[in-house]
């Protein structure tokens, strides 16, 4: 049967009423999806929002680790995650080996862990970190050296304004943001000289040192939502900009680069919420063991950012 895009958002929407289940979508998904979430955030928002919601049933419409998190945060609640497949290569760009290995040589280290990565590299951490919280969660460590996880350009953007910490660096990146280049900032600035540059933590430091604000998907939304500027270089996910065009429709927003899609966040269709809600089949499952070790650095970031 071919439905409509109108069809299948209230088929979703009349699911949701019927099982008592909500939606939660990160700013990455298509528009479609991020149309009749019931939350929409930034990783950080969603992990917070799914410890703190009394729906039966989250369906998290995002990556793998999105749907991890929930689960870790609430074991007893169902997570489903559309495209089981949807997963982020980042993730894994971390070994529970090396972990201990840079624990065994640094005994006062601190593990940092993005919680852009796997269940069972979160279990091996110390405490867990979003980019909206990360520098606010590592300043307040009391460790000098830190081991920051998974992803190299994050840690870099940390480190640099943390002169009194030792960072040990890991060399995971994400795909979409370390593919946009200083060559291709640089053009897209003289292209637009007027436009505010927005970019994402993930992006190499040769580009977040050209940037006007840095930060996560709300973040940015944030900034361009205060801003009396008309023009704007978005520096990420290109999912953000349908936020932002819906939310000002007057003002320009513009790429650096070739359009940065995630395939992982797009897999997330109408189609696969819909089927997620009706067979239930793609329920996120961690183990227990690892998911009460898992709990703690989650917990903490939760508390640390307050
Ligand atoms: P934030 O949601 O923290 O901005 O992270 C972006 C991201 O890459 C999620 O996959
Ligand atoms: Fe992973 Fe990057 Fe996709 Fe986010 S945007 S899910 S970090 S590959």
């Amino acid at each position: 049967m071919c439905s409509s895009t109108e069809d299948l958002q209230r088929e979703i929407r009349e699911l949701c009423e019927a099982k008592h289940a909500k939606l939660f979508a990160h700013y990455y998904v298509p528009d479609e999806v991020q149309d009749i979430a019931d939350e929409i955030g930034d990783s950080f928002f969603l992990a917070r929002r799914a410890r703190e919601t009394d729906a039966e049933i989250i369906v998290l419409c995002g990556v793998q680790f999105m749907g991890e998190s929930a689960k870790i945060l609430n074991p007893e609640k169902k997570v489903l995650i559309p495209a089981l497949n949807a997963d982020c290569p980042m993730a894994h760009m971390c070994t529970v080996e090396r972990i201990a290995e840079v624990r065994d040589e640094h005994p006062g280290v601190a593990v940092v862990c993005y919680v852009n990565s796997t269940a069972e590299l979160k279990a091996h951490s110390d405490v867990c970190v979003t980019s909206a919280n990360a520098l606010k969660i590592v300043s307040k460590l009391p460790n000098e050296e830190i081991y920051f996880i998974p992803d190299q350009n994050l840690a870099h953007y940390i480190a640099d304004q943390l002169p009194e910490k030792k960072f040990i660096f890991n060399d995971g990146f994400c795909h979409v943001h370390h593919s946009i280049t200083k060559d291709q900032m640089a053009q897209a600035k003289a292209a637009k000289p007027n436009a505010l540059v927005c970019v994402h933590p993930e992006c190499k430091p040769e580009v977040v040192a050209m940037a006007d604000y840095v930060g996560s998907t709300s973040g940015i939304i944030n900034f361009v939502d205060g801003s009396d500027a008309e023009e704007f270089i978005i520096a990420t996910e290109m999912g953000v900009m349908h936020s932002l065009r819906t939310a000002h429709p007057d003002k320009k927003f513009y790429t650096a680069g070739n359009m940065q899609l995630c395939p992982n966040m797009k897999k997330v269709s109408l189609e696969k919420v819909r089927d997620a809600l009706l067979k239930e089949d793609t329920e996120i499952h961690v183990d227990v063991d690892l998911m009460k070790e898992a709990y703690e650095p989650m917990m903490k970031m939760l508390e640390l950012a307050k």
